[in-house]
C-alpha cells in the first residue's frame, strides 16, 4: 500500500515538474520571443535616427539638388520646373480703396477677410461663404483641384459693385478605379462635377460669356506656358498610361467642350503653386509654399537669372515662381530602414519619389504596417500572420494618427483600430504601447525631413540666415527678414504631433534667433483658391482688381 502511495506521489511530483518545467519553457520562449519584438522596435529606432547634424546634411544636400535642377534639364532628382507665373495675387496695394467704405476702418475688411478662410468647412460636402472686400471690378472664376485622394470644384467670385467675395465648394472623393483606368473616364467624371457646380450656380452654360478656370492639376508637369503642360507621370498611385505625354489642359478642353460647358482654362498650375498664390495673397512676404498630405512638395519664388537652364527667360518682375516637385528629391544622409526599401520595390513607381515615400500621407501607415507585421513574425502576440496586416495600405495614416494620439491609459482607440481594421483582437497592453512608439518614431522621422527640406529652401534663397539681409547702415541693424511659407495638407494641419515635431526640428535646424523669423501659416485651401485668383490675375479679361507683385 505505501509502495502505492509513494508511486502516485512520485507519479504527481514529475507531472507536476514537467507542467511546471513547460510552464516555465513557454515563459522563456515567450519571453524571448517578445525580446525580439522589443528589437524589431529598437532597430527601428537606431535607423531612422535624424540627428540635427544629419538633418543639416539633407539641408545642404537639398540647396545641392536645387542649384542642380536649376543649372541643366536632368541636372537633379529635383526637376525644379517652371510654371510660367511670374506674378502672384497680393491683397496689399488694395488697402488704399478701404478708405473709400465710409465708416469701417481698413483693419475690418482683413478681419473679414481672415473670417472668410476660417469659417469654411471643407470637411463638408459642399460649402458656401462670403465676405465683404473693397473690389470695384467683378469677376466670376472657377477653381478645379485634382491632385489627392479628393477632388474639388470650387467658384470664386471676386469683387463688383456689391464688392463681395463669394465662393463655393464642392468636394468629392475620386472613386479609385477612376486613377488607374482611361484618361477619358477621369476627364468626364471632372468635368461633370465643374458642370454640376455651374448648374448650381445658376450660371448659364450657354452664356455667351467664356467663363475662365484655374486647374490645380498635382502631378509633375513640364510647363509650355501658363496655361498649357504636358505630364511628366503619375505620382501618389495614379496610372493612366494613356495620359503621359498629353497636354493636360487640352485635355480638359476638349471635355469642357464636348460637354457643352464655355470655359477657358486660363492656368494650368501645382497645388504648391496654389496655395503660394493664395499664401502671398494674404501676406506680401510668403516666398514659398509645402504641401504635405497625401503626396508632398514645394514651389517658391526664384530670381529668373538663377534659372540658368532656361537662359534668356525674361519676366518684367525678374522671377518666376518653380515647381520643385521635391517628392523625388534623394539624399544619401535620408535615413533608409528595410520597411522603405521594400514600400518601393512593391510600388508601383519603384526608384522614384523617395522623399514623398519617407514622408507623405499615402505612405506613412503602410511603413507603419510593415513594422507591425514584422513584429508578428517574431511573436505570436499579434496573432496569426496571415491577418489583414500583410494587405499593402490596409492602415491609413489617419488611422496611424489616431493610434499615434490616443491619450487614454488603456490606449483604447488603438485597440480598436487594431481590433476593427487590421483584425488584430485583444493585444495586451504593452504591444499596443508598442504600436503607438512605431507611430511615433515614424511620424518623427517624416516630420523631421520635411522640416529639413524646408530649411534647404530657405538656404537657397538666403533665408536661413546663414547670410543675414541688413535691414539698415548699420551692424546692429543686421537682422532677419520675416520669411512666410505657406503650407497645406492633412499631415501639416491634422496630424497634430507630426506639425509640433516639423517645428520642433526646423527650431532645432535654425536655432531660435533665426527660427523666430520663420513662419509656417496654413493656407486653407490654397490649392483650389490660390488657382482661382490666378486665374483672375491672369485673365483675358483684364480684371485688374488682383493687384500684382
Ligand atoms: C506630386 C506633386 C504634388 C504633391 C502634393 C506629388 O506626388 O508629384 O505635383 O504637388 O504630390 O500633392
Amino acid at each position: 500500500m505505501a509502495k502505492v502511495v509513494l508511486g502516485v506521489a512520485v507519479g504527481v511530483a514529475v507531472a507536476a515538474c514537467a507542467v511546471a518545467a513547460l510552464v516555465v519553457g513557454r515563459r522563456v520562449r515567450t519571453r524571448r520571443k517578445w525580446k525580439r519584438v522589443v528589437g524589431v522596435l529598437k532597430e527601428l529606432e537606431e535607423s531612422c535616427e535624424t540627428t540635427v547634424g544629419r538633418l543639416r546634411q539633407v539641408v545642404d544636400a537639398m540647396a545641392v539638388e536645387m542649384h542642380a535642377g536649376l543649372a541643366s534639364e536632368g541636372g537633379s532628382k529635383l526637376k525644379m520646373l517652371l510654371t510660367f507665373v511670374d506674378n502672384l495675387p497680393s491683397g496689399f496695394p488694395i488697402l488704399g480703396q478701404y478708405s473709400m467704405i465710409v465708416g469701417v476702418p481698413p483693419v475690418c475688411y482683413f478681419g473679414m477677410v481672415f473670417e472668410f478662410l476660417s469659417c469654411c468647412n471643407l470637411a463638408a460636402l459642399s460649402v458656401s461663404c462670403s465676405c465683404i472686400l473693397p473690389w470695384s471690378e467683378k469677376g466670376t472664376f472657377y477653381g478645379l483641384d485634382l491632385g489627392g485622394t479628393n477632388f474639388r470644384v470650387l467658384r470664386v467670385e471676386l469683387g463688383g459693385q456689391r464688392s463681395s467675395f463669394d465662393r463655393d465648394v464642392a468636394q468629392q472623393a475620386i472613386p479609385p478605379r477612376l486613377m488607374t483606368g482611361r484618361s477619358e473616364d477621369l476627364f468626364d467624371f471632372i468635368a461633370s462635377s465643374l458642370q454640376h457646380l455651374v448648374e448650381k450656380g445658376n450660371d448659364s452654360e450657354q452664356s455667351p460669356i467664356i467663363k475662365e478656370l484655374g486647374f490645380t492639376f498635382s502631378f509633375p508637369v513640364k510647363q509650355t506656358s501658363v496655361s498649357s503642360g504636358i505630364l511628366i507621370k503619375w505620382t501618389k498611385g495614379f496610372a493612366i498610361t494613356d495620359m503621359v505625354g498629353k497636354e493636360v489642359a487640352g485635355v480638359l478642353q476638349q471635355t469642357l467642350a464636348r460637354k457643352g460647358l464655355n470655359m477657358q482654362v486660363a492656368v494650368l498650375v501645382n497645388n504648391t503653386v496654389g496655395t503660394l498664390a493664395l499664401g502671398h495673397y494674404h501676406d506680401a512676404d510668403t516666398v514659398a509654399a509645402v504641401i504635405i498630405g497625401t503626396g508632398t512638395n514645394a514651389c517658391y519664388w526664384e530670381r529668373t537669372d538663377a534659372i540658368i537652364k532656361c537662359q534668356g527667360l525674361l519676366t518684367t518682375s525678374g522671377g518666376m515662381v518653380v515647381n520643385m516637385e521635391w517628392g523625388n528629391f534623394w539624399s544619401s544622409h535620408m535615413p533608409r530602414t528595410s520597411y522603405d526599401i521594400e514600400l518601393d520595390a512593391e510600388s508601383p513607381n519603384p526608384n522614384d519619389q523617395g522623399f514623398e515615400k519617407m514622408i507623405s500621407g499615402m505612405y506613412l501607415g503602410d511603413i507603419v504596417r510593415r513594422v507591425i507585421l514584422r513584429m508578428s513574425q517574431e511573436s505570436d502576440v499579434f496573432g496569426p500572420v496571415f491577418s489583414s496586416l500583410s494587405v499593402p495600405f490596409a492602415l491609413g495614416t489617419p488611422l496611424m494618427a489616431a493610434m499615434h494620439e490616443d491619450d487614454s491609459p488603456e490606449l483604447t482607440k488603438v485597440a480598436r483600430i487594431l481590433k476593427d481594421d487590421l483584425k488584430i483582437p485583444d493585444l495586451p497592453l504593452k504591444a499596443r504601447k508598442l504600436v503607438v512608439k512605431v507611430c511615433d518614431v515614424v511620424a518623427r522621422r517624416a516630420a523631421r525631413l520635411a522640416a529639413a527640406g524646408i530649411v534647404g529652401i530657405l538656404k537657397k534663397i538666403g533665408r536661413d540666415g546663414s547670410g543675414c539681409i541688413r535691414v539698415g547702415r548699420t551692424r546692429s541693424d543686421t537682422k532677419m527678414r520675416r520669411t512666410v511659407v505657406a503650407i497645406e495638407g492633412s499631415l501639416y494641419t491634422q496630424y497634430t504631433m507630426f506639425r509640433e515635431y516639423l517645428h520642433e526640428a526646423l527650431h532645432e535646424i535654425l536655432g531660435e534667433d533665426i527660427a523666430q523669423h520663420v513662419i509656417l501659416k496654413v493656407t486653407e485651401d490654397g490649392s483650389g483658391t490660390g488657382a482661382a485668383l490666378l486665374a483672375a490675375s491672369h485673365s483675358s479679361k483684364s480684371v485688374d482688381n488682383v493687384q500684382l507683385l
